[in-house]
C-alpha cells in the first residue's frame, strides 16, 4: 500500500492567534499580521480522520525498522507521514540517524518517588546527546531545501550543539549566540568541533535571542530556534515512538522539563494530533517542571491564571532551562489545558538529588532532565500523580553534558556559591547520602582493601 493512501499529508501555516494562514514563514517566524508565534496545522486529518487507516500507519512505521533507507533508519524520518511535507526531501533531508532512543524502567528512581511504574525516554541518547537532534534533523533540512548559507541559534547549549553538528553534515555554516559563562563546556566545546563561529555575548539567553530576532530580520539566516515551527514537528516524533515502544498503550502521565517551552509543546502537539488520528485512544496528562530560580511559566499559570507571562531574570545551576521569556508560552499552555497537566517548580537540590537518583539506576542525565523525577515526587505528595498510575519522564540531555555539576555534587561543592548555588544546610544535608566523592589513595593494595571493606560496612 502507498503512504499517501494510508494518510495525506497536507500542512499549512497557522497563526496560535489570530489564526492567519500564511503562505510561508517570514524570517524570523512570527505571524506578520500580530507577531504571534506559527505552528503547523493538517486540515485534512480532522475533516477526515476517519478514512484513515491507524493499523496500517502503524503497521508502515514498523516495517522500516528493517528498512535499509537512510531515511527510514532515523527515528523522526520513519514517522514522515505525520510531519510537513520538504519538497525533494531525498536531495535536502540532513539525518544523522537521530531518536530510536532508548525507554528505561528507573526502579530505584520509582521507590524514591512512590510510584510503582516509571520509565525515562532518554532522549540524551541521540547523535549528539541530547532531545534537539530530532527538531534539528527536521529543520536543518528545511534550511537546506531553503537553499541557506547560514544558519543561526541562540542557546543555553544544546540546541547550538545540534545545530552546529546537522550544518557540518548538511555544508551549511553555522552562528551561535550563547550566553557568556553560562553554559556548560562539555555543550560549548561540541560547538567549536562542528565548526560552527561560536559568539559568546555578555548577556543571559533571553538576551542572546533578541540579538538574533534583530539579526535575522537583517541578513539571510536561517533562524533554528524553536519557534521555527519545523522544529517543534521534528520533536513530535520523541511522543510518537514513545507511543510505539508503549505498543501504543499511552501512559497516565508523561513530565517534561520547561525551559523555552518548544519540547512540551512538540510533544503534546503529537499526543493530540495522534489522538486525533486514533492512533491512541486518550491522551496522558503532560506535566511540565521548572528550576525554582527560572520558573516565569509556573507563575503564569499559579499567579496569574495563564493569563499572562512575566519574563524574569532566571537563575538555576540546571543551565539548559535558564530561560527568564519562554518565547513558546502559550502553545504549552495549550497542551497543558488540553491533556489535563499540572506545572510545578523544583529546588536546586531537588534538582541534584534527583539527578542523583536517576544515575543511580544506571542510567544519567544532564541537570535540567532531573527536574522530571524531582517535579514527579511532589506531584506524587500533592496527590495529582497516584501510586498506581504509569509516569514517563523525558530525559533530554546526557549525564556528560555537564560533568563539571555532577563532581561538585559529590564532592559536596555545589552549594558553595552564590546565586543559585546557595542552599539552606539541612536541605543539602539530606542529599548527603547520595554523595559519592572520590578517594585519593597512596598506590598499595592495602589501602584499596580497607576502602573496600570500609565501602562494604557501609553498604
Ligand atoms: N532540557 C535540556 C537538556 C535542554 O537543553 C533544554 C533547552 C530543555 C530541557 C528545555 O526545553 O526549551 O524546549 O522547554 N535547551 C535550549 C537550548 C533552550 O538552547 O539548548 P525547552
Amino acid at each position: 500500500m502507498s503512504t499517501t493512501r494510508i494518510l495525506e499529508t497536507v500542512s499549512r501555516l497557522r497563526c496560535i492567534s489570530c489564526a492567519a494562514t500564511p503562505d510561508s514563514a517570514s524570517q524570523d517566524f512570527r505571524c506578520t499580521t500580530c507577531g504571534d508565534l506559527l505552528e503547523f496545522s493538517f486540515p485534512g486529518w480532522t475533516s477526515d480522520a476517519s478514512a484513515f487507516d491507524p493499523a496500517a500507519l502503524k503497521s508502515l512505521w514498523q516495517n522500516r525498522r528493517t528498512s535499509r533507507e537512510n531515511l527510514d533508519q532515523s527515528g523522526v524520518w520513519r514517522f514522515r507521514e505525520l510531519l510537513p511535507h520538504i519538497p525533494n526531501l531525498e536531495e535536502h533531508a540532513i539525518t544523522l540517524g537521530e531518536g530510536n532512543t532508548p525507554l528505561y524502567r528507573l526502579p530505584r528512581c520509582a521507590r524514591a518517588a512512590g510510584v510503582e511504574n516509571l520509565l525515562a525516554k532518554h532522549q540524551g541518547m541521540n547523535p549528539t546527546a541530547s532531545f534537539k537532534d530530532t527538531g534539528m534533523t527536521f529543520a536543518a533540512s528545511s534550511a537546506h531545501q531553503g537553499k541557506f548559507r547560514w544558519v543561526a541559534c541562540a542557546s543555553t547549549g544544546n540546541t547550538s550543539a545540534s545545530m552546529a553538528a546537522y550544518a557540518a553534515r548538511g555544508n551549511m555554516h553555522s552562528l551561535v549566540l550563547i550566553p557568556e559563562g553560562q553554559i556548560s563546556w562539555g555543550k560549548l566545546s561540541q560547538s567549536l568541533d562542528y565548526g560552527a563561529l561560536t559568539c559568546q555575548l555578555r548577556t543571559d539567553f533571553d538576551g542572546c535571542v533578541q540579538i538574533l530576532n534583530d539579526l535575522v530580520r537583517q541578513k539571510p539566516v536561517y533562524l533554528l530556534n524553536s519557534v521555527n515551527p519545523y522544529r517543534i514537528e521534528g520533536q513530535k516524533t520523541a511522543a510518537i515512538e514513545l507511543m510505539e515502544q508503549l505498543a501504543w498503550e499511552p501512559p497516565d502521565h508523561i513530565i517534561v522539563p520547561g525551559g523555552n517551552l518548544g519540547n512540551s509543546s512538540a510533544i503534546g502537539k503529537a499526543l493530540i494530533e495522534m489522538r486525533a488520528l486514533k492512533l491512541i485512544s486518550r491522551l496522558p496528562k503532560l506535566s511540565i517542571i521548572q528550576a525554582q530560580g527560572a520558573n516565569p511559566f509556573y507563575r503564569c499559570v499559579h499567579e496569574f491564571g495563564g493569563k499572562k507571562l512575566e519574563p524574569m531574570t532566571a537563575d538555576t545551576l540546571a543551565t539548559a532551562i535558564r530561560i527568564g521569556n519562554p518565547a513558546s508560552w502559550k502553545k504549552a499552555l495549550r497542551v497543558l489545558q488540553a491533556t489535563g497537566g499540572e506545572v510545578e517548580e523544583v529546588s536546586e537540590v531537588e534538582i541534584a538529588t534527583a539527578k542523583a537518583e536517576i544515575g543511580a539506576d544506571g542510567i544519567g542525565c544532564e541537570p535540567a532532565s532531573a527536574v522530571t523525577l524531582a517535579g514527579l515526587k511532589k506531584l506524587r505528595r500533592s496527590g495529582f500523580v497516584k501510586p498506581g498510575e504509569a509516569v514517563v519522564l523525558i530525559l533530554t540531555g546526557h549525564i556528560l553534558k555537564d560533568p563539571d555539576f555532577t563532581i561538585k555534587f559529590h564532592r559536596g561543592d555545589l552549594f558553595g556559591g552564590t546565586g543559585a548555588g546557595t542552599a539552606n544546610d539541612s536541605e543539602v544535608a539530606q542529599a548527603k547520602y547520595l554523595q559519592r566523592a572520590p578517594i585519593v589513595l597512596d598506590a598499595n593494595l592495602g589501602a584499596v582493601i580497607a576502602a573496600l571493606e570500609a565501602a562494604e560496612r557501609n553498604s
